[in-house]
């Protein structure tokens, strides 16, 4: 036994063992399933925080893969123990799987500090499951590990290969064209999504899985691993076998979430061309945890990193080939080598530094993770604007965008909300041309209860039956990570929280300048102090249960959307005894 095996003291010990009445109900109680006496004697007792739901499609494989996770877990010695949390799948949730997550974050945090575990893997996949878990299981601070559901195959239709969400966006922009047939736009539907799995473009879950990977939270390669390919469970089977050991070593979520991890993520996000989805929950995360992280560090740490990675919806390819050619440890290594990893020596949770982890990757193909002399974008990091029409912020995504309308000045057509955007963008009389600047508000974490992905609005019809295909679109909402287009997402403060969106008026001047961060509403100071007075007295009526407390204690975009009492790391102290 190694010299911090025999100073660790289990936590677990402190409901299995004592030879008392406290004991007897702790031990009695679990052993209706079958569990011998002496899996209570000394063994670290390993959680399995599950999302496997039928409901979210993209997790429905999960209790095949926690089964492997157990594996590892009874090899190296630990005992798992398998529950459930709160799942938000993105497909289904209604209004939006962000409205919840803060919801499975403390379903998360409570759930490891009142139980019985040592240390805990997390099993995530779906978007917003990848930030609920760490959020959670940063406030407690246990060892932990990510243990990621893996993508889909690619896509097909008619014997090309189509790629999740993005394939939506385009294809129903075609038959509002009236290029395709709505027939047509129906016969893509099995063929999109033909494997378990998440997502096979760079959206969101992807994003957040290369970021769960960035930040030394998994082991190399978890991100990219098909879901159905056999080295997932390979992968789940050794994540099972480290988090034992993680145990021993005392090796907390804690010490491998610094602010070096959360810059090195930054710098990905860039190279991936990833989700700006990744700002709200790299900030959340990075507030649980209790390191500083602000939205100007998207520019300071990632400006200047070129997307080197060829995916959809910014690139060419899907996570499949992503994986072929190398995954995430092929994309550190190249930027390590042109000294653009800026830490190489941050710690991960196999015990060595990223920079160890991915010195040697292998690299099979350049057009998938191309060379850095040869981007997809030569600035790829997410753009970070301000203004008066943004004092908090806002950001948008320069892979994902037109390059001639990164620097646009134009007459704002506004919508109050998104009905309204609805019902007004078919109108055929509307004015609007493709020098307007689609703006809508009350999108927000307040306006729109957890802040819909309704960002990328789609661009009126007789324009793109001109064959128009991008225009600047301004709004408080967020936008899947698998869209695209020339869109400013997360204005802050929002709309419905008094920000300088809700002043925006039909005909005004917007002048939107990526190249130096600047977003601007062309009225005066007075103008816009008077506009918003005008304003302040519409409110929505009060809704009661989770939506009103989730309006009461939202916090904005640039604060990660977090609930105000959530942020920070409240330990994994032993509660008191429940009986
Ligand atoms: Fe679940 Fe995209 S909908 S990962
Ligand atoms: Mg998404």
């Amino acid at each position: 036994m190694s010299e911090t095996k025999k100073t660790i003291k289990l936590r677990s010990a402190e409901w299995f063992g004592t030879q008392d009445k406290n004991g007897f109900m702790y031990r009695s109680w679990m052993k209706n399933q079958g569990i011998p006496d002496h899996e209570f004697r000394g063994k670290p007792i390993i959680g399995i925080c599950n999302t496997w739901s039928e409901l979210t499609p993209c997790n429905a494989h999960f209790r095949q893969l926690a089964e492997h996770v157990k594996k590892g877990i009874l090899e190296a010695g630990g005992y798992p123990v398998e529950f459930p949390v709160f799942s938000n799948g993105e497909s289904n949730l209604r209004p939006t799987a962000m409205l919840t997550r803060n919801l499975a974050s403390m379903d998360v945090e409570e759930s490891i500090r009142g139980n019985p575990m040592d240390a805990v893997v997390l099993l995530v996949g779906c978007d917003k499951t990848t930030p609920a878990l760490l959020m959670g299981a940063a406030s407690v601070d246990l060892p932990t590990i990510v243990v990621t559901g893996g993508p889909m195959l690619n896509g097909k239709l008619n014997g090309k290969d189509i790629g999740s969400g993005t394939a939506v966006w385009q294809l129903h922009e075609q038959v509002k064209a009236g290029e395709i047939t709505m027939h047509q736009f129906m016969s893509a539907e099995a063929g999109m999504s033909r494997s378990a799995g998440t997502c096979n473009t760079m959206g969101t879950a992807s994003t957040m899985a290369c970021m769960a990977e960035s930040l030394g939270t998994s082991l190399p390669h978890n991100a990219a691993i098909p879901a159905v390919d056999a080295r997932r469970y390979v992968l789940a089977h050794m994540s099972g076998i480290r988090i034992v050991e993680m145990v021993w070593e005392d090796l907390r979520l804690s010490k491998v979430l610094k602010r070096e991890n959360f810059e090195n993520a930054i710098r990905v996000n860039a190279a991936i061309g990833g989700s700006t989805n990744a700002v709200i929950h790299l900030k959340a995360i990075a507030g649980r945890i209790g390191v500083p992280l602000e939205l100007e560090d998207w520019t300071k740490v990632g400006k200047g990193m070129p997307t080197i990675v060829d995916l959809m919806p910014s690139g060419r390819y899907l996570m499949e080939e992503f994986y072929y050619a190398g995954g995430l440890p092929g994309v550190i290594r190249r930027m390590g080598e042109a000294n653009l990893l800026p830490h190489p020596d941050a710690l991960t949770v196999n015990g060595k530094t990223i920079g160890e982890n991915c010195a040697e990757a292998p690299i099979y193909n350049d057009e998938v993770i191309r060379k850095i002399d040869n981007p997809l974008i030569a600035d790829g990091g997410i753009c970070i604007l301000r203004g008066n029409l943004a004092p908090r912020g806002a950001v948008l995504k320069p892979s994902a965008a037109s390059p001639h309308l990164m620097q646009h000045r134009g007459k704002a057509v506004v919508f109050e909300n998104f009905d309204h955007y609805k019902e007004r963008i078919i109108d055929p009389d509307l004015d609007v041309d493709e020098n307007s600047i689609l703006v809508m508000k009350n999108c927000g974490p307040k306006g729109y209860p957890g802040m819909a992905e309704v960002g990328n609005m789609g661009l009126p019809p007789k324009l793109l039956a001109k064959g128009i295909k991008d225009m600047v679109r301004i709004s408080d909402a967020r936008m899947s990570g698998t869209a695209y287009g020339t869109v400013v997402l997360h204005v802050a403060p929002e709309a419905m929280a008094g920000g300088p969106l809700g002043a925006v008026k039909d005909g005004d001047w917007i002048e939107l300048d990526c190249a130096n961060n600047k977003l601007q509403l062309e009225i005066s100071d007075e103008e816009m102090k008077a506009r918003l007075a005008a304003r302040a007295a519409q409110q929505e009526p009060p809704k009661s249960g989770y939506q009103q407390l989730y309006i009461d204690h939202v916090l904005q975009a640039d604060e990660g959307c977090d609930f105000d009492f959530l942020v920070g790391c409240r330990g994994s102290a032993v509660p008191r005894h429940s009986h």
